[in-house]
């Protein structure tokens, strides 16, 4: 995608991020959580997917904006909640201390309870041109994606894998695609509910994208000893976590998320052959941070 093109869809999702964020101003601890939380943005690359994969597909990026907000902040509850003490126990996220850190455990918990809470509001209270049966479509995907069958289910394989050595790749695959996979997945699903696709093809898309979560997770993975996440260096070794580096090398590892990718995008090709997509996600291979 022409940069320009790109620096436009962030320019249009970062109003709205921003308008979300603002409609939290009372003084009150989990507002002021939310606030602090929002004013380190990520890279927003689940939102970007979403907006790219819209304009693809021939959809409308207005219509795309709430769910790619949706969708972000299902992203950030789930780092909020995934850095507790008792899951990662993780003090630094996007170059800053993370909530529970600068706030509480309580405030931390209640600020991902409401960022969840209003992902599903957002998306059932759109006010754009879609249809009443998109709308329901997106949240049904969405919260397939992410319930317990979903990222939830991984975030506990990914505990209870932790400091365990009975694993297998098969276990390794499934966690990464749940705990990852998922929601990146719905990027590309809720993309093609946006820009009127039939349920298949939407399915289809959503596979893709489980497997490009697949890629990106290998990546976070191969990073984590990397000065430049703005995440505590070494974390995965400390914990015994269970990662590709567990089971194979990082020239291996990197192998498999360059194959996932391409299977990816074999899939996708059947849809778009939009080369703005393609390069996006292979510039995502070569991510630093
Ligand atoms: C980190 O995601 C957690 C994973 C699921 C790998 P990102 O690397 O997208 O984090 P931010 O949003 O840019 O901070
Ligand atoms: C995070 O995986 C997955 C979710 C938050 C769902 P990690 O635990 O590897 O992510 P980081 O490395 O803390 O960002
Ligand atoms: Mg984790
Ligand atoms: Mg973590
Ligand atoms: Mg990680």
């Amino acid at each position: 995608m022409e940069n320009n093109t790109l620096d436009n869809l962030k320019t249009e999702f970062k109003a709205v991020y921003h308008a979300y964020r603002s409609s939290y101003s009372d003084n009150n601890k989990v507002h002021e959580s939310i606030r602090y939380l929002l004013d380190a943005p990520g890279k927003w690359i689940r939102p970007m997917l979403c907006l790219i994969t819209t304009k693809a597909l021939g959809g409308v990026i207005d219509d795309a904006l709430p769910s790619a907000l949706s969708i972000e902040l299902i992203h950030t509850y789930s780092l909020v909640h995934d850095d507790l003490p008792c899951m990662d126990d993780d003090n630094y996220r996007r170059g800053r201390k993370t909530i529970h850190a600068e706030f509480d455990e309580a405030t931390a918990v209640l600020a991902g309870d409401a960022l969840l809470t209003d992902s599903f509001g957002l998306l059932s209270n759109q006010n754009n041109g879609l249809t009443a049966d998109r709308k329901l479509r997106q949240i049904s995907m969405l919260a397939k994606a992410v319930g317990g069958s979903g990222m939830v289910a991984g975030q506990s394989l990914d505990m209870e894998y932790s400091s365990n050595q009975k694993f297998t790749m098969e276990i390794l695959e499934t966690i990464h695609k749940s705990k990852t996979g998922k929601l990146i997945g719905a990027c590309f699903g809720i993309a093609g509910i946006t820009a009127g696709l039939n349920e298949l093809d939407c399915q289809e898309l959503y596979s893709a994208g489980v497997s490009i979560g697949l890629s990106f997770q290998i990546l976070d993975d191969l990073l984590d000893n990397s000065p430049s996440t703005g995440k505590t260096s070494g974390k995965d070794a400390q914990s015994q976590k269970l990662t590709y580096l567990s089971i194979m090398s990082r020239e291996e590892a990197k192998q498999r998320a360059t194959a996932s990718t391409e299977e990816a995008l074999k899939i996708i090709s059947n849809h778009t052959s939009n080369f703005e997509v393609r390069n996006f996600l292979l510039n995502l291979l070569e991510r630093k941070s």
